[in-house]
């Protein structure tokens, strides 16, 4: 059976992911800060540990772990927190790699399409496009970069710059998902490239059976929304009306700080590259919406 191994497997992203693998046949392991289930391994980055059990036998490795970007505040500590656990942690799992002598086939990171930084234009971001000097693009270049290690030991990686994941069990729809109304955020005018959890788990998938699928892939929906459509088309679904007012800008970033430059701001992402190798189930945001709200 062939053995994987999922970085902060027990997240919303790892939770889905695990179920669909073992309902293909693969052995789920989790590395996780706290391991509960038989399968979850204890590690503790800061003290470069992995329990080595984790690791034995394993083909491929997710990794998915990192703190929540839009959980708290960016304060220096945070912003830390927020680098360390998806960096600290890539280069753990490359020195017990190798420590560990493990006959890896493949690593496979999560990354954010805020490696394009948070800009609203109509500038159509592809894959080989440089990062911006933003924090949330430093982060994602960072944690890139530590993926891409594994490649000097001739393992393949595979990196999946991901827009918002949606999904009913939290993540984005949750914190939208309001009593009453919806709101549309600033201008509204932002993007907000958005991908279903199915396809991204399937796409996950495709990179531990597909040889081909090795590099980076922006993994979004090919439809393109912005927050005004996508809050519209959210309230239409789910059968609420949406604030006739916008949230105003400066009461986002008052509110918190710099991290309002994750809703206010928004970058049109291409998905040419990921279309080619991959057909989406979900293309269309109120198909995706309709499927989540009534399952
Ligand atoms: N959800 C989205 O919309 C989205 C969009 C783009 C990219 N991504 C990226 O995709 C990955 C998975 O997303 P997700 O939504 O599944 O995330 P999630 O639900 O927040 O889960 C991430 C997991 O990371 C671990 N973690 C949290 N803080 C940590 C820390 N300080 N140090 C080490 N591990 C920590 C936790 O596992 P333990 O508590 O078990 O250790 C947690 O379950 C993340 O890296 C995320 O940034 C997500």
């Amino acid at each position: 059976m062939t053995k994987i191994l999922i970085t902060g497997g027990t997240g919303l992203v790892g939770k889905h992911l695990s179920k669909e693998l073992k309902a293909k046949g693969y052995e789920v392991a989790i590395l996780s800060r706290n391991p509960k289930q038989e399968n979850e391994y204890k590690w503790d980055i800061s003290n470069d540990y992995i329990d080595e059990k984790a690791l034995k036998n394993t083909s491929y490795i997710i990794h998915l772990a990192g703190a929540g970007i839009v959980e708290k505040r960016w304060t220096n500590k945070r912003k830390k927190i927020l680098i360390n656990s998806r960096v600290d942690s890539a280069n753990l799992l490359f020195k017990k790699t190798k420590e560990f002598n493990i006959p890896l086939k493949g690593f496979i990171s999560a990354s954010g399409i805020g490696y394009y930084g948070g800009i609203t234009s109509n500038i159509i971001f592809t894959e080989t496009d440089a990062p911006k000097n933003d924090f949330i693009s430093k982060i994602c270049v960072a944690w890139e970069n530590a993926a891409e290690q594994f490649e000097s030991i001739n393992i393949p990686v595979t990196i999946l710059r991901t827009g918002v994941v949606l999904s009913k069990k939290g993540g984005a729809l949750k914190k939208m998902n309001t009593p009453l109304f919806l709101s549309i955020l600033g201008t509204g005018k932002q993007f907000m490239p958005w991908i279903h959890i199915e396809d991204l788990s399937n796409l996950f998938i495709k990179a531990i059976e597909d040889n081909n699928f090795k590099g980076i892939f922006n993994t979004v929906a090919p439809n393109e929304d912005t927050n005004s459509s996508f809050t519209k088309a959210l309230a239409k679904v789910l059968k609420k009306l949406v604030l006739p007012i916008h949230a105003p800008s400066f009461v986002l970033k008052l509110i918190l700080g710099e991290l309002a430059i994750i809703l206010l701001k928004g970058s049109r992402v291409s998905s040419k590259k990921i279309t080619k190798q991959y057909q989406f189930k979900f293309n269309n945001l109120t198909d995706a919406l309709k499927d989540i709200y009534t399952l």
